[in-house]
């Protein structure tokens, strides 16, 4: 019988594509997948490192493990324990000597590392608690298997790294700088992916619209010369790309939403802040004025496009004044879907040390104003799409008998009844309800 691994995952996106390419290079080891953590031999935590509570969190599951690890090694058998992802790469050493039971540490650009660390410590158990937080000169794409798709709908990571350095954010830290994917490596993946089920493909990077990667003829391309490759590829109904920076929305790049039919007609692009101090504060490369007119762009070069973002309240020095203006620019943007949070103290980020820390009181009222005008955004929308026809791509199964739940291209949530077999499939479905976190409706 092969040995199993469970991995459980924490933060963005790109986490969870790590993590799906960690499990191709483990199965291509001979390892199997499980779900359930107590009968894993190996044991993976993927971690996010953004704000306090991510990082929190991880010690007490790593805590629960260890249980585990102790129950299991009474009835004989070995649980190896590893920690990959950007908690790591800012915690460094710390980890095995907050949790010593922790067998192995790797960083997010140190993964291909797994293999040859989980060999080691199996050829002699005594040895363990090592950490790999290197920054590596060759790119770690270069050493991973043959991926294969994720589901009908799978992330493709075609850059990596920040070199904006918002003086809240950590990950120009955890993640090193900008690194963009040669074209003809993103489109051989995208390809593969098509080929093994995947209809709907999202290109993932920390700043995904700041994409440079080298063609064939070693020029420099941008998102949108990738993004009208990857629509060549037969069999491909969708595209997404995220996350997305503002001031590098470039002109050829909001063309794509007017001529490339499959990629879908929703953007997430956080602006963080309505308030032009604070987004200087925040070294953001926007005001809001810049910001909007993108937006206009993009409204302009297909009607039909939704805007989602992040916002961040009770940054360092945010007045009652600035809080307003982030509501005003949610009431001209009006955001179908949104994240929001309150501003976490990250040590070594600029902000960090700014003496005009906001009161933790003041950020939750801050919060509860702001997610209360933005789920009613939300929840207009999804009224509005009450009696509409949309697409639909089936990707779980419901809690009833005979329901699938699929995602429209506006991302939402969508239940529906219909024949088992249209699981990972397109239908379309006219929606009949909706609240302010799902539709339902019927297949026509
Ligand atoms: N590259 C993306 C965001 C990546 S981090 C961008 O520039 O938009 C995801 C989100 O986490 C950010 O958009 C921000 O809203 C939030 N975030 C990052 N650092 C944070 C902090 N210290 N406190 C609270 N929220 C934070
Ligand atoms: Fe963080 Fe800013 Fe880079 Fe986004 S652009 S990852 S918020 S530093
Ligand atoms: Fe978290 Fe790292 Fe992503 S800090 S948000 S997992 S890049």
């Amino acid at each position: 019988m092969s040995e199993k691994y469970y991995i459980k995952t924490f933060g963005c996106q790109m986490n969870v594509y790590d993590s799906s390419r960690i499990a191709d290079m483990l199965k291509k080891e001979g390892y199997e997948e499980t779900k359930h953590q107590n009968e894993a031999d190996i044991v993976l935590f993927n971690t996010c490192h953004i704000r306090e509570k991510a990082a929190e969190k991880l010690f007490s599951d790593l805590g629960r493990a260890h249980l585990i690890q102790l129950e299991r090694s009474e009835a004989g058998k070995d649980t190896i324990i590893g920690v990959v992802g950007c908690v790591v790469q800012a915690e460094d050493e710390q980890i095995i000597k907050r949790a010593p039971y922790v067998d192995f540490a790797v960083g997010p650009l140190m993964y291909h590392k797994i293999p040859q660390l989980l060999q080691k410590i199996q050829q002699n158990r005594e040895e363990h608690g090592f950490v790999e937080t290197d920054f590596p000169a060759e790119s770690k794409f270069d050493f991973l298997p043959e991926n294969r798709a994720q589901g009908a709908c799978s992330y493709l990571a075609v850059q990596e790294g920040c070199n904006n350095f918002c003086t809240y954010c950590v990950v120009p830290y955890t993640r090193g700088v900008e690194y963009s994917r040669p074209v003809a490596e993103v489109v051989k993946e995208a390809k593969r992916l098509v080929e093994t089920g995947t209809l709907e493909i999202n290109l993932l990077g920390q700043n995904v619209n700041s994409y440079h990667g080298e063609d064939e003829n070693g020029k420099e391309r941008g998102l949108a010369y990738l993004l009208h490759k990857i629509a060549e590829i037969d069999g491909l109904k969708r595209i997404r790309y995220t996350t997305s920076y503002p001031a590098d929305m470039s002109d050829d790049l909001i063309a794509c939403h007017k001529d490339i039919s499959i990629l879908m007609p929703y953007l997430h692009l956080p602006v963080q802040s309505g308030s032009d101090r604070i987004l200087k504060a925040m070294n953001r490369r926007h005001n809001s004025a810049d910001y909007l007119r993108v937006v206009e762009k993009l409204y302009a070069a297909n009607p039909l496009l939704k805007m989602s973002s992040d916002f961040i309240v009770g940054f360092p020095g945010e007045s009652d004044d600035d809080f307003q203006k982030t509501l005003d620019i949610v009431n001209k943007v009006k955001y179908i879907q949104a994240f929001s949070f309150k501003y976490s103290r990250r040590a070594g980020t600029p902000a960090a040390v700014m003496d005009n820390q906001v009161e933790e009181k003041v950020k939750k009222e801050r919060l509860d104003i702001l997610q209360t005008l933005l789920f009613d955004y939300q929840d207009k929308f999804n009224k509005s799409c009450i009696g509409k026809t949309m697409p639909v791509l089936l990707e779980q199964k419901g809690r009833h008998k005979g329901q699938l739940i699929g995602r429209t291209p506006y991302m939402q949530n969508l239940h529906v009844e219909t024949k088992s077999d249209n699981m990972n499939k397109i239908i379309n479905v006219v929606v009949s309800e909706a609240t302010t976190n799902s539709l339902s409706g019927k297949e026509i």
